[in-house]
């Protein structure tokens, strides 16, 4: 049986990702590593945690002593790297924990992997590394080819990792591959990401708030779809290789508030606020995923049309799990990045 160390598994995406694997009983074990930051919620795998075949622990991905320590005592030998600090907001506030995190915490992964040894390295990374795409050459889109431009301290963290990452696969032949995918969407996501903060505060009767004029454009994918991408790259990727990831399903943010709102029974005097635009907003991302379903014979398999219906529908059925998280902090951070302004 493999040992996969997966960082950030108490996240969005890594915690889908592991209840995936579990639910197909894939043969694996699990060592879940997380810092559980304000994003990271024990509660997104709570259920897991009793089974033998994942192990979690609680610690911080740039302590190399506690990373040396898990390879030699869970024999690791993949790694699934999700940790990360990932809102562009907050990286606007604050982006020292993005360097940390991103750059460091994944240069710590990177070493601790070359002296222990590992089979394969997936880093999880994010279509943002690319910059910004123009809205009037619709078929111009990202491709693995792209030169990095990442323009908000979050993405410019993530390039970061991302070329220490190639760095290491060319200097040392570590056998990393990358995975660059546009925006996700589902279940466990936390509520200051789009969506999700979307879909809640008009649960809690607020507006939302939407950005400048609303048209800028990102390309929506099902949580599950990169999911399976990932564990697809993990086990068919070529190792060096950067594999881009998307959803085919490009819309401007008002398109998304437009499904939302009818999805939920609002009008958009009722349910929407425009609000200042974020410093440095990209205005377009698109991904040219065509080499992945080329080489690794991966394609989304949810639509938007179904998926968003689901998504609402789980934050409808689990106001506990989010209504927790927006008290405490989370007000803090709702206050400065939006009352403030
Ligand atoms: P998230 O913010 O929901 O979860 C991040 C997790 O990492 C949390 O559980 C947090 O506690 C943990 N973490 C943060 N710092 C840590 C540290 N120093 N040590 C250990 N754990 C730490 O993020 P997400 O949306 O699930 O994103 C996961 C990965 O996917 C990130 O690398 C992100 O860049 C990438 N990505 C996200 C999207 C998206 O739409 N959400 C799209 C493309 C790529
Ligand atoms: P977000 O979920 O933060 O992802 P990204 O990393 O792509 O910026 O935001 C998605 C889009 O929604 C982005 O164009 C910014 C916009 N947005 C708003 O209009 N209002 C908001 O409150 C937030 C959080 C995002």
């Amino acid at each position: 049986m493999r040992s996969i160390l997966v960082t950030g598994a108490a996240g969005f995406i890594g915690s889908n990702f592991v209840r995936m694997l579990m639910s197909r009983g894939e043969d694996v074990k699990l060592v879940v590593l997380d810092k559980l930051t304000y994003a990271g919620n024990i509660a997104n795998i709570q259920d897991l945690i009793d089974d033998e075949k994942l192990f979690f622990v609680k610690g911080d991905i740039c302590d190399a002593a506690l990373v040396e320590q898990l390879w030699t005592n869970h024999a690791i030998n993949q790694v699934v790297h999700f940790a990360a600090e990932s809102h562009v907001d907050r990286s606007i506030l604050s982006s020292g924990p993005f360097v940390q995190t991103n750059v460091v915490g994944t240069q710590v992964l990177l070493d601790v992997a070359k002296a222990k040894g590992v089979d394969r390295f997936v880093h999880v990374s994010t279509d943002e590394v690319y910059g910004s795409l123009p809205e009037d050459k619709p078929d111009v889109k990202f491709t693995e080819e792209t030169s990095l431009a990442p323009n908000s301290p979050y993405s410019a963290s993530k390039a970061g990792s991302d070329c220490l990452a190639r760095s290491y696969f060319h200097t040392h032949h570590l056998p990393v591959m990358i995975t660059r995918c546009s925006n996700n969407y589902g279940p466990y996501q936390f509520p200051e990401k789009a969506l999700p903060l979307f879909i809640t505060n008009l649960m809690e009767g607020k507006k939302i708030p939407l950005y400048g004029d609303g048209m800028n454009i990102r390309d929506w994918l099902y949580v599950e779809d990169h999911c399976d991408a990932i564990w697809t790259v993990l086990n068919k990727g070529t190792p060096g290789e950067v594999y881009n990831i998307g959803g085919n399903n490009e819309m401007t943010n008002r398109k998304i508030v437009e499904t939302i709102l009818r999805e939920m029974g609002k009008t958009w005097d009722d349910g929407v606020q425009y609000v200042k635009d974020r410093p440095g907003h990209d205005r377009r991302y698109a991904i040219d995923a065509s080499k992945i379903k080329r080489e690794l014979g991966w394609e989304p398999k949810h639509r938007w049309e179904q998926a968003i219906k689901t998504t609402i529908q789980w934050f409808k059925d689990h106001q506990d799990w989010w209504r927790a998280i927006k008290s405490g902090e989370y007000l803090k951070y709702y206050d400065q990045q939006y009352t403030q302004r």
